[in-house]
């Protein structure tokens, strides 16, 4: 899948021998650990393994969504480094990517830098603000929003925004964060799913995925390996073709006027 971009010469940072005969991956995992030893704070290697299972995962889903080998944009909601971006983008699966995170860390233009230095792409936007204060967001038809392990609340409001633009979502989830309201809920929850010996992680994921199957949505659960991370539920949404064929070319969302949780 994806298009070739243009490989390039071996980088000044490679150290080792025929460049040439090394895949597009070997390559990308050659510049995620170039940039780490230029990092002044540690850079978990784990962070590149979530995100590339994660990407294998939900590539084929989300572009088989549209029949079409290069989506035209993914949104990457609480982004920080920004590699779930570089990875699409590297391979030529997105020909756009938009991170959303008011954080910026200093990883994201090292690891931008050293994905550059391998291949041609163009290279993602950041908006550096929370997703609650994005007023407007425009997004093609042939778009995902996605979310790799997005703390707390911000996974259900990457469902919300995905929902409300009816474009398909992918995330990981790492944990979950409870308005006022739904403790009690929860806290019923956790007792049910520890009584019965399930996990509660994973009934929660379900609920989340629920939402997008009661308003007709296609939704795939699936995993990456628990030896990259324990938080490794995959939840992919899909929504039914006759709506994204009304979702109009570079459709404007006004965040503004988003209704809360079904
Ligand atoms: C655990 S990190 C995940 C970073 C990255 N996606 C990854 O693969 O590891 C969660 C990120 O969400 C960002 N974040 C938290 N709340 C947010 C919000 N309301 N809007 C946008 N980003 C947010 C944080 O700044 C942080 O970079």
């Amino acid at each position: 899948m994806g298009t070739q971009n243009a490989f390039k010469p071996a980088p000044a940072w490679y150290r080792g021998q025929r460049w040439e005969e090394l895949s597009l991956g070997a390559r990308l995992n050659l510049a995620f650990q170039a940039a780490r030893e230029e990092l002044p704070t540690h850079l978990p290697s784990k962070e590149l393994w979530e995100n590339r299972e994660f990407y294998a995962q939900t590539l084929d889903v989300l572009c088989g969504h549209f029949a079409t080998p290069v989506l035209d944009e993914v949104l990457d909601v609480g982004g920080g480094h920004g590699l779930i971006s570089l990875l699409w983008l590297a391979h030529g699966t997105a020909q756009r990517a938009t991170i959303v995170d008011h954080y910026e860390p200093h990883s994201h233009r090292l690891l931008l830098a050293k994905f550059l230095s391998v291949v041609d792409f163009e290279p993602p936007t950041y908006l550096h603000q929370r997703l609650e204060d994005v007023t407007l967001l425009r997004l093609p038809e042939r778009s995902a929003i996605l979310g790799v392990h997005c703390c707390g609340r911000l996974t259900d409001a990457v469902i919300d925004l995905a929902l409300q633009m009816r474009r398909p979502f992918a995330v990981l989830p790492c944990c979950h964060g409870a308005k006022e309201r739904d403790k009690e809920f929860l806290a019923m929850l956790k007792a049910i799913a520890h009584r019965k010996g399930i996990s509660f992680f994973d009934a929660y994921d379900f609920l989340r995925l629920g939402r997008a199957w009661a308003a007709g949505w296609k939704v795939y659960f699936t995993s990456i390996s628990p030896t990259v991370s324990p938080r490794n539920n995959v939840l992919i949404g899909l929504p039914p073709k006759d709506m994204a064929e009304r979702g109009a070319e570079g459709k404007t969302v006004d965040k503004g006027t988003r209704s809360g949780r079904p």
